[in-house]
């Protein structure tokens, strides 16, 4: 019986290699942020409020203007067709039927124009390339195709170490493709035979640019014309950094604890983001999110909204589109119990009086 994200969690993986288990589940080294991500969520206890009419509950909130059914979005995640045939299409799909926004992954088995056609509400999440024409191209793609922000990734001049990825010499498997690639010089993921730790690894040193800085984000601005999002800023002077650089937005986030090990773990951000960024900055967070009582305690400590990684994985591999549907009401089901019983109808009622700290 499936009645919460961890039941989907126990079932998974379904017909995976250990590789690809890996792949989708290891964090950085110790994986210490990768556990801290989620233990921090019981330093929070609720305080709850009652006697205020809870008999209609609306969970519906705007992100960069688009009305969405939930404050629950579908994180980037790479290479989706490792874990259900129809990876990245079922997906978008699914966003599409619960209404929310789906951020596609620059690294995607399908690419800019087939997952684009398929849902109004699409991110793009950006890996800014070595090549500049590359990365102008992508953007370019993104705006024929009509997606409605760029998700700017600044957590990863390099990927992080995931020691799970060197041991079982990670590659895609041969037969995938990475859509936004072809024809291009990056290519050939899966040719990186010389390497022998994880193929992953290699294939981001090629890709990734470690001289990145501020500057980035009004270039991407410029060439896409969408709004921009930076998704894994830690720090709150970071965060007012790239505000003043012209984002849209912060995406709160140590990438599922993927990268840095022992990097602060995000719930801990949040309020302190919020403060030094004012009211009106994009705020969404994710890293370990999967009860609903984890979206109130970030939207009461100053989020706009919340991103799952690994469980639209764990939904996908169960049952394609329809699985990641199931991860999309489980959790909204649960937020919506949560709202009942903390006194919220809506969402902008979930106030910071709501949460305590308790060490
Ligand atoms: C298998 C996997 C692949 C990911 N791929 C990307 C990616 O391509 N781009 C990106 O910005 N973040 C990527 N992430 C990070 C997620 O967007 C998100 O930050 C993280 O998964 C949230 O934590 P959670 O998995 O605990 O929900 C990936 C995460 C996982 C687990």
């Amino acid at each position: 019986m499936i009645i919460n994200l961890f039941d989907l969690e126990k079932k998974f993986p379904k017909n995976l290699t250990k590789d690809i288990e890996g792949y989708y589940s290891s964090g950085a080294r110790d994986e210490i942020t990768l556990k801290r991500n989620r233990d921090v969520f019981n330093n929070w206890e609720i305080l709850p409020k009652f006697l205020r009419d809870v008999s209609k509950i609306d969970t519906t909130i705007s992100i960069l203007d688009e009305k969405i059914e939930s404050p629950i979005l579908l994180a980037p995640v790479a290479m989706q067709q490792m874990a259900h045939k129809d990876g990245e299409i079922a997906t978008a799909k699914a966003a599409k039927k619960f209404n929310t926004i789906m951020t596609h992954s620059t690294i995607a088995n399908y690419g800019i124009d087939q997952v684009g056609p398929l849902h109004d509400k699409l991110f793009f999440q950006l890996y800014f390339s070595k090549d500049r024409e590359f990365t102008k191209q992508m953007l370019l793609n993104c705006k024929k195709n009509s997606y409605k922000a760029i998700v700017f990734t600044v957590d990863a001049p390099r990927l992080g170490t995931r020691e799970a990825d060197e041991r079982n010499s990670f590659k895609m498997p041969k037969e995938l493709k990475l859509g936004n690639f072809l024809g291009t010089k990056f290519e050939n993921f899966e040719k990186i035979e010389t390497y022998e730790g994880s193929s992953m690894a290699a294939h981001s040193d090629h890709l990734f640019d470690p001289s990145l800085t501020f500057d980035a984000i009004g270039w991407i601005k410029e060439i896409s014309e969408l709004p921009v999002l930076v998704k894994g800023i830690l720090r709150p002077d970071d965060a007012q950094k790239a505000i003043s650089y012209g984002a849209d937005g912060i995406i709160i986030s140590n990438h599922g604890g993927r990268q840095l090990d022992t990097a602060v773990p995000t719930l801990k951000q949040i309020e302190p983001i919020r403060n030094q960024v004012g009211k009106d900055a994009t705020l969404i967070v994710d890293g370990g999110i999967r009860r609903g009582t984890d979206i109130l305690k970030c939207i009461a400590l100053g989020a706009d909204a919340v991103q799952v990684g690994r469980p639209l994985l764990w939904g996908l591999n169960h049952d394609g589109q329809k699985g990641v549907e199931l991860v999309l009401d489980l959790l909204n089901k649960e937020l919506i119990e949560t709202m009942i019983l903390t006194g919220c109808k809506n969402i902008g009622e979930i106030s910071r009086d709501l949460v305590l700290f308790n060490e």
